[in-house]
């Protein structure tokens, strides 16, 4: 029972990206390696960024589970505060963090295939 309780909360933390706001965000990418898209929904550079993020995350979410690399995004407009404390000044800006801590911006990943490989080499 417990451990099918652990496994189904695992499954659900592996499973896609998660969103991170303001009140979660500090708990949740405390533990193991999280690459966080910090973005604005009424940019029409995080909208055209979209779907290379999602791309990325489904071709190599097997690897990324079994590594604890999950990928997370946070939504400028609704937590400012969140962005500030990283010092994003454009969207879309993907962050690397190690155990809760800013690694800095992943360099050039806006584009698919810098981010597959930063991804892959975590
Ligand atoms: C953080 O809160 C948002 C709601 O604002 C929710 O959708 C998301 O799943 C939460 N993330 C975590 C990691 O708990």
């Amino acid at each position: 029972m417990k451990l099918t309780a652990v496994l189904t909360a695992l499954a659900a933390a592996a499973s896609g990206y998660t969103i991170l706001d303001a009140e979660n965000f500090s708990t949740a990418t405390m533990e193991g390696y999280w690459l966080v898209k910090y973005y604005s929904p009424t940019c029409p550079w995080s909208r055209r960024f979209a779907p290379t993020w999602e791309k990325v995350y489904k071709d190599l979410e097997d690897r990324l589970v079994e590594n604890n690399v999950y990928f997370g995004e946070v939504d400028c407009k609704a937590n400012r505060a969140v962005c500030d404390r990283a010092k994003i000044d454009g969207y879309p800006t993907v962050v690397f963090y190690n155990q809760g801590v800013n690694n800095g911006e992943v360099p050039g990943g806006q584009s698919y295939e810098a981010l597959a490989e930063f991804a892959k080499s975590i």
